[in-house]
């Protein structure tokens, strides 16, 4: 695949910040530009994206990989992460994403039928405190996540996207 120039464009203001024989230090930020515009982060743009950087297209997927942000696969429209990691499974994390994946009807990983949301565990959120603790669209952490929050959680986005 290729990049459009409006694309490259974006990539070349964040090599731009790195010296030249770093360039593979925009990765992140290259990835996220084109996790925005498509949505994902397919393996034909972590090898274009591979060529543009100068590094080995093994290396941009171990980035992809590491980072629960980027998603290897297309995903809902709300991508939503509970935090199974032990101080939260100690405080009903795990109880949290079984009751998510039965209101929406997934597997844990899978999208709803109608494209609307996603569900996915995920590592520790830094507020195990808050448990159980849930990222909405890698942006938005929203914690003690009760199941009557959890309900008023999906109902206030499929309002919104109603
Ligand atoms: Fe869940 Fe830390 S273990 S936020």
């Amino acid at each position: 695949m290729k990049f459009s120039d409006a694309t490259m464009a974006r990539f070349a203001r964040e090599i731009a910040k790195y010296p030249p024989q770093h360039k593979a230090s925009a990765v992140m930020a290259c990835l996220a530009i084109v996790q925005q515009e498509q949505g994902w982060v397919s393996q034909e743009a972590e090898v274009a994206l591979a060529e543009v950087l100068d590094m080995p297209p093994i290396a941009v997927h171990e980035v992809t990989t590491f980072y629960n942000m980027y998603n290897q696969q297309p995903v809902g429209r709300y991508k939503l992460n509970v935090c199974t990691n032990l101080p939260c499974q100690l405080r009903d994390g795990e109880k949290a994403l079984a009751r998510l994946c039965e209101k929406l009807g997934v597997e844990e990983g899978g999208t709803t039928a109608d494209g609307l949301f996603t569900v996915q565990k995920c590592e520790c959120l830094g507020a195990c405190a808050d448990a159980p603790v849930m990222l909405v669209n890698d942006r938005q952490m929203v914690s003690f996540m009760s199941d009557e929050r959890l309900d008023a959680l999906i109902d206030t986005l499929r309002a919104h996207d109603a």
